[in-house]
Formats: structure tokens, sequence, C-alpha cells
């Protein structure tokens, strides 16, 4: 009988120690989503729920930095995030605030570097300037980098390079046939990052939500019904050996990978 693997990882949880070969994911980005459902099935605020993702988010840097991630890449704020209640979106601002100062130290003790995506100039200015601070701050560290995508939308990521690319032809800088894969990624907000490898989302919704569009184009996906505050050390393993064991073509057959 073939054994159910769910049911192996519930009874065995794997720990950060299982793994011991493999390759890992390079770049790692993460939809962190559930936070208000986990909150209202315990018949608290959305805010709990929140407030609790920051903890997961904490517990998930540090265990990516003791893996040996490079890069990890957190979707903390869409752009449609705006549309969400007044109140709602001045916590999640206070909380990002919040933890960017309390995490400075984390970060530099971890040798990790922070970097964002997204339009950060329409975050409140208190939360730019704090953002901008840690970025300056931490910015000599090379373990790992983290990046948090706020006020991030893939296709205005895309729109904006598109215009980018189209003023640099207008005043004759690049001519059309030089535009490649290079010229578009050097104009996004990841011109500095690797094309991801593998992508989670949590909370059991099977979507991409506008995230990272171009750079997810040959990502490994990886869907998990547990909402983000619970997302633990035993699911991010579990993900990346679930990585592990899949063959990544690239377009190719399997013969040509030996
Ligand atoms: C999704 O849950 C989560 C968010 C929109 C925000 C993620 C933010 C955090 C984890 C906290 C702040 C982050 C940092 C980096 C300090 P949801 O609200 O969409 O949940 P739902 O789908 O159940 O309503």
């Amino acid at each position: 009988m073939v054994e159910n693997p769910v049911a192996i990882v519930l009874n065995n949880p794997y720990t950060i120690d299982d793994l011991t070969g493999g390759t890992l994911p390079g770049h790692l980005a993460i939809i962190m989503d559930g936070n208000g459902r986990w909150a209202k099935q315990q018949g608290k605020l959305r805010i709990f729920g929140h407030e609790n993702g920051v903890k997961a988010v904490r517990q998930t840097v540090e265990n990516c930095a003791k893996i040996g991630i490079d890069y990890l890449t957190l979707y903390a704020f869409s752009t449609e995030n705006w549309k969400r209640p007044k109140l709602e979106v001045e916590t999640l601002m206070k909380l990002l605030v919040a933890s960017l100062k309390k995490e400075l130290k984390t970060l530099n003790d971890n040798n990790i570097k922070l970097n964002a995506i997204g339009n950060i100039d329409a975050l409140p200015a208190r939360a730019g300037k704090e953002l901008k601070e840690v970025i300056e701050k931490t910015s000599g560290n090379t373990a790992m980098t983290l990046t948090l995508a706020l006020s991030y939308g893939a296709r205005e990521e895309i729109k904006n390079a598109v215009q980018q690319i189209s003023t640099k032809v207008k005043n004759n800088i690049i001519s059309p046939e030089n535009i490649d894969e290079a010229v578009i990624n050097n104009h996004l907000y990841t011109h500095n990052l690797p094309d991801v490898d593998l992508l989670i989302r949590t909370s059991g919704e099977r979507r991409i939500s506008n995230f990272l569009l171009w750079q997810i184009a040959y990502a490994e996906l990886y869907f998990i019904d547990v909402f983000w505050p619970d997302f633990n050390e035993h699911h991010l393993v579990e993900a990346i050996i679930n990585y592990q064991n899949r063959e990544r073509r690239f377009g190719k057959t399997s013969e040509q990978l030996i």
C-alpha cells in the first residue's frame, strides 16, 4: 500500500536536521496568507492574526537563515491591500515599523541583509523612513537577503519596466532589437535578485495574486493548507523536501538532465 505522505509528516514532523543533502532553493518566496481567517477561527479580530503573523515571519526568517537559503522574499503588503479597512492598513503599517525597529539587531546578528520591492514611496513616511534605515544598516550583511514586498504588485512592476524601457528607446539609449530578457530583468524591482526557485503559499488558496509574475516562470509551486500564523519549521522543511523531490526540467526532457 502507498503510504500517505501527509500522514507521515503529521506523525513524524520534519526538522531542519532532516535537511542533510539535496539542492536547496536558492530563492524562496512566500505568500503569507490566512492571518484573518486564523484570527476569526478563534473569535478574535483580524489584527490579532497579523500580530501572530509577525511571529511566524520572525521564526521563518531565522529558520531560512539557519537552513542556508540565500534569498527569502515575503509578500507582506500588496498594491491591492490598500483597499482594506483603514484601521487594518494602519495596524499593518504600525506592525511593520515596530518589527523593523525590533529586528534590526536580529538581522545583523544573523548577517541578514534587508531589501524591499514595491512602490515604497506609497508607504506612510514613518514606515518608509524606518525601512530605508534598516536597509542601510544591514547593507553589508552577506548570509541571506530578506526581501519584503511592500505595496507590491507584479503588473505594476512590469508596467513600470515597460515605461522605463520605452523612455530609453525614445531617447535612443537602447534600440528595440536589443530588448531581451536581461534588459527586462534589469528594469524590475528584483533586478538584484535571482529567479524564484520555490514559491510557497499558505492558507489553502491556490493562486498567485499578482506576486512576482515574471520571476516565477520556472518556480516550483507549493500550496499548504495551514494559516500563516501556524506556519512553522516543520512545514518549511516539508516544503523544501518536497521541492528536492521534484524534477526541474526547464523545458528539457528527463534524459537531457542526466
Ligand atoms: C495575509 O493574511 C497577510 C497579509 C496581507 C499581511 C502579511 C503581514 C504580516 C504577516 C505581518 C506584517 C509583516 C511584516 C514583514 C512585519 P490575510 O489578512 O489576507 O488573511 P485572510 O486571507 O485570512 O483574510
